[in-house]
């Protein structure tokens, strides 16, 4: 976050809040999340694409009511992709006609809470998914928004992507086998819907810009495509090219700022648009880790630490924590790298740096934290650790599994701290027995 930072003595505040304080009041594993920095990356977001209302924050990274209001409050759209997400963020009063529905297997209940609450969209995955739809609105008298999930044939993650290779897939109408086509046909048929745009999603933690050039160009030859077939269709004015822009894990990483982001993908949809003739849309996106993901630490306590000899002779030192898979299970499931730093103390001055494995308590010896990183060698049982960038996609995917309690979940701001998600107890592990 931000607004880290070692004091003199060794310990790190985290938005002037100590530590230490915040192992010692809501136990550990804990994620701290830095309001401010939450905040300023929605407002980065917002300036950059010039509209708040056109930066959808994807809820799926993380998602709680207080953060839903901090999204709404600063004034820009949240995407849910499930019953569950829509219902947190009604609960904490997000204004419908900026919440936009996603999902390729939405059920009618969904839908149904979908339309009744009047959001502002509803992505569009599949042909049964559009007469469902239709068929909702018509029974209540409304017409909903919708947008088209269009395929582009595009993967993208970090500094890759893979063009054409990726039609193989769940989401969205493929381009090139005309799906796409017909599915806006039927929308456009459909008395229930109202097309308001085209939707593309090409992949996650993404560095550079080439994949998102590739979608941009095919989203708006299809746009070419329709006003050929349909004539210019009024209520269709946004592309929205979904999420993915990559964040720093780790020193190494150096992702592009938002502006860069949003300068880029102005400059290929205008080319593209220009080339075809065709009027500029208005350029949506859906960034969940970029706004989320950089403010949140996880703080862990250190409970045993062992010495093992591997091949060759050298040696790897494990450091357990308390916490682990349940809470991040981005390492274990994708590789992904994190880093880690002692944050209870200094360390000790002749202390020398060894090269450590941070793992869980899991029953289960793929339950790594950290796989690599540098930590002094005087650790001890009882220091905190903090592992950095862990708002997105931890606590949203985190389990109970091995029946851990989920962790608690707080803000700080200005040297206070305020308990958004409280701890799991062991009552909350019998609640669902009957
Ligand atoms: N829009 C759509 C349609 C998406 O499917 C996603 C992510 C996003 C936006 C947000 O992407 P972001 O800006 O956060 O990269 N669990 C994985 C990531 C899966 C993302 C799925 N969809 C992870 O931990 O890296």
């Amino acid at each position: 976050p931000r607004n880290a930072q070692r004091t003199e003595s060794g310990v790190v505040e985290l938005a002037g809040v100590d530590v230490r304080a915040l192992a010692e009041q809501y136990g550990t594993p804990l994620f701290v999340m830095d309001e401010q920095d939450f905040r300023a990356r929605c407002r980065e977001h917002a300036a950059a694409f010039g509209d708040p209302t056109l930066v959808h924050y994807a809820s799926k990274a993380f998602l709680s009511v207080q953060v839903a209001r901090w999204v709404a409050e600063e004034g820009l759209s949240i995407d849910v992709c499930s019953g569950g997400e829509l219902a947190i963020a009604l609960r904490a009063e997000f204004p419908p006609e900026r919440i936009a529905l996603h999902g390729n297997n939405k059920s009618v209940a969904e839908l149904t809470a979908a339309v009744e609450a009047g959001v502002g969209g509803v992505v569009v995955d599949s042909y049964h998914e559009i007469a469902r739809l239709d068929h909702i609105a018509r029974e209540r008298g409304v017409v909903q928004p919708v947008l088209v999930r269009v395929t582009v044939g595009v993967e993208a993650h970090t500094h890759e992507f893979i063009a054409t290779a990726h039609e193989d897939q769940k989401f969205g109408f493929s381009l090139t086998s005309g799906d796409a086509l017909e599915a806006v046909r039927r929308v456009l048929k459909a008395t229930g819907l109202q097309l308001i745009g085209l939707h593309s999603h090409i992949g996650s933690q993404i560095f550079d810009a080439s994949g998102f050039e590739v979608a941009a160009r095919r989203v708006v030859g299809l746009l070419a495509q329709l006003r050929e077939e349909h004539g210019d269709i009024e209520s269709l004015s946004v592309v929205d090219l979904g999420g993915g822009l990559g964040i720093a894990y780790t020193a190494d990483d150096d992702p592009p700022p938002p502006a860069e982001l949003a300068r880029q993908l102005h400059n290929i949809v205008q080319k593209e648009c220009e080339h075809e003739g065709l009027p500029m849309p208005r350029i949506a996106v859906e960034p969940g880790r970029a706004i989320v993901g950089p403010g949140t630490v996880t703080l862990y306590e250190v409970g045993t630490i062992k010495d093992v000899e591997l091949d060759g002779g050298a040696r790897r030192r494990y450091v357990s924590v308390d916490g682990g898979m349940s809470d991040n299970i981005r390492t274990a499931l994708y590789d992904a790298v994190y880093d880690c730093k002692l944050v209870s103390r200094a360390s000790e001055p002749e202390s020398r740096a060894v090269l450590c494995r941070v793992v869980g308590k899991h029953c289960e010896s793929g339950d790594i934290v950290v796989r690599d990183c540098w930590l002094p060698d005087d650790l001890a049982p009882g220091d905190l650790l903090a592992v950095a960038a862990t708002g997105a996609y931890c606590y949203s995917m985190a389990s109970s599994y091995n029946r851990l309690p989920r962790p608690a979940l707080a803000a700080v701001q200005e040297g206070v701290a305020r308990l958004l998600l409280r701890r799991e107890t062991e009552d909350d592990l019998f609640r669902l027995e009957v």
